[in-house]
């Protein structure tokens, strides 16, 4: 049975800060962000959007009425919990009005919780193939003002509409995984921001790389001459670059080919920031929208990659007529985001909500975004769908 991504669908939030400006305020080259890490903007979620209304807004985009009746299972993959007990799924469950008949759940592991949420999905429909499984990678990564990792901060949510005879890419059953229990990244939970090793966790990001592509390639017998293109967990595009070229050094030729659509696939990426767990899907819609040398049945490998840490190698091929599943204008969309001097994004990025003695929020910003946090009462997030 062929099961893989019938729909893809993008959120992210309406403000946006130019990495020259961040630059000019940290007193950094801009040719640092711009070059060194190859990113242009970030994107920047206010107090009223999470990563329930985020990954709300971008299923919201590709779902039918339809789709909501046969959807069994949502799965949201975030390190951006609004809770440490309710699954962010069960409010997404509600705001989207799928059937009742369905199991809500959340996923962690860093920036790969989502691609486990996908092939918990793949088996799911294996086993029922009539259902259809939500998947929904929502995450909101801040690092703190002048950071290291502030210029690849970024927000918003990827949703996935997982079914049997998919109309965007078939998932091949090829998948290989590692896990090295490393601290290169993590957040404790008394900390607001995550706790970084920088050099170590790019030196991490490609050894997992180059490590499972080797078993992977072993088990596998595909070698680079097989895929039409790559794309990667990209927690800013110059890490994702240099995992290719650590995997493409010996075969030239197809580093070439993958190079010029890896290129095509960070578009998005490198507007947006790191979106954690959404990042590799975001550079898959970015791949599948921005290029034009992409044919049905082509075949793309992928590599997700979460600190602490856990990787997975997988690939899927396109389906004939993918293209009508997609979204042409979403980079004039992206273009239409609210530009942020740097004095307001760090009053708006870093806003926390004051809470009074009975649990409930001082009145939070109005916000007109189709899903958004409109107050807490008592200790509830209550949220709105416009
Ligand atoms: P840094 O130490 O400030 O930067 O932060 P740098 O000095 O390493 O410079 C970065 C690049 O800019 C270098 O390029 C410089 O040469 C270049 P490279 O040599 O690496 O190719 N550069 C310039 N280029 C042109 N003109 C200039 C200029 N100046 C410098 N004037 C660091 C870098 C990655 C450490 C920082 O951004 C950071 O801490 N980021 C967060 C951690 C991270 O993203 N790690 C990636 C791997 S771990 C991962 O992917 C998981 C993650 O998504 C979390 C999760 O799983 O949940 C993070």
């Amino acid at each position: 049975m062929k099961i893989g991504i019938d729909k893809i669908g993008f959120a992210a939030p309406d403000y946006v800060v130019d990495l020259a400006d961040l630059a000019a305020a940290r007193n950094i080259d801009p040719n640092k962000y711009k070059l060194g890490l190859l990113q242009s903007e970030m994107a920047v979620s206010p107090v009223t959007q999470d990563i329930v209304t985020l990954g709300a807004r971008a299923a919201q985009a590709i779902l039918t009425d339809l789709d909501k009746t046969q959807i069994d299972m949502v799965i949201v993959g975030t390190e951006s919990s609004v809770d440490q007990s309710k699954a962010a799924a069960v409010f997404i469950h509600g705001l989207l009005g799928i059937q009742p008949f369905a199991r809500s759940i959340e996923m962690k592991e860093a920036c790969y919780g989502a691609t486990a949420g996908l092939s918990l999905a793949k088996s799911h429909i294996a086993q029922f193939p009539d259902s259809k499984v939500l998947v929904i990678a929502s995450d909101i990564a801040k690092y703190g003002i002048a950071s290291g990792g502030e210029p690849t901060q970024g927000a918003g949510a990827v949703a996935m509409l997982v079914t049997a005879n998919p109309r965007i890419m078939v998932l091949n059953n090829d998948n290989v995984c590692q896990t090295r229990d490393i601290m290169d990244f993590w957040r404790p939970n008394y900390d607001k921001y995550p706790r970084i090793d920088g050099r170590f966790s790019t030196e991490q990001y490609t050894n997992c790389l180059t490590t499972t592509f080797d078993h992977y390639q072993q088990k596998t017998g595909k070698t680079l001459a097989d895929f039409a293109a790559m794309c990667l967990h990209i927690p800013f595009s110059k890490q994702g670059l240099k995992g290719l070229q650590a995997i493409g050094k010996k075969d030239p030729e197809s580093l070439e080919r993958l190079t010029e659509r890896f290129h095509e696939a960070i578009v998005y990426n490198k507007l947006v920031g790191n979106i954690y767990t959404g990042s590799i899907f975001l550079s898959l819609l970015s791949l599948l929208e921005n290029s034009r040398a992409l044919k049905p049945a082509d075949q793309v490998l992928f590599y997700s990659y979460g600190s602490g840490a856990v990787c997975e190698i997988f690939s899927g091929n396109l389906v004939e007529g993918y293209q009508d599943y997609l979204q042409p204008d979403r980079l004039e969309v992206l273009k239409q985001r609210t530009r942020l001097n740097v004095s307001d994004y760090e009053r708006i990025f870093f806003e926390e909500i004051q809470l009074d003695e009975t649990g409930s929020s001082i009145q939070l910003p109005e916000d007109s975004s189709p899903f958004a946090l409109t107050k807490i009462e008592n200790h509830q997030r209550i949220y709105r769908k416009a």
